[in-house]
């Protein structure tokens, strides 16, 4: 069996475009969860908060525990997945876990005018959602921050935790 390699941390860290390129890399799958919500149900995510952020984070456990059911795929989660706790025992079970950092200013830069996230207002807003959080993607025991670096120099770290771990 080959673990899973999950990519995790807050938005604008660049999960899925690092996964998409380690998932090249390792000729392994990418899944990426916010797409398999969109698929499953029809609607953006920007729709289903609209609806309800409860709603949507139900899909998303649903979605990181049947992902986790996987191996030998290459797994990027929303920013706020593994905040739940079952989402984040299973996957970490799975395989290694890597939570990619960025500060408030990369995060700005990459994604602040992002009208797919509906939790990317104002500075002010995503300042206090990134500090609310930090003790959660502190809490990973591999981090990789990509402040400064290009997706192929993360990707580089990424691999070389993959290789140590894996
Ligand atoms: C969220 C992050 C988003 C998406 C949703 C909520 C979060 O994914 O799941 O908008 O709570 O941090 P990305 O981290 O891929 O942008």
């Amino acid at each position: 069996m080959t673990p899973n390699l999950v990519l995790a941390g807050f938005m604008g860290t660049g999960k899925s475009t690092v996964g998409q390129l380690a998932a090249d890399r390792l000729e392994m799958a990418f899944l990426d969860t916010d797409q398999l919500i969109e698929a499953l149900t029809g609607r953006t995510i920007p729709e289903l908060f609209a609806q309800s952020e409860a709603i949507f984070r139900k899909y998303e456990s649903i979605v990181c525990l049947q992902s986790s059911l996987l191996d030998g795929a290459v797994i990027s989660v929303g920013g706020g997945a593994l905040i739940n706790e079952k989402a984040r025992t299973a996957l970490e079970a799975s395989g290694l876990v890597i939570c990619l950092t960025a500060t408030l200013d990369t995060v700005m830069q990459r994604v602040g005018g992002s009208r797919s996230r509906p939790l990317i207002g104002t500075r002010e807003e995503v300042g206090a959602l990134l500090e609310a959080r930090t003790p959660h993607y502190e809490s990973f025991r591999y981090r990789v921050a990509t402040d400064g670096r290009t997706p192929y120099q993360v990707l580089d770290e990424v691999m070389e935790l993959w290789q140590y771990v894996s």
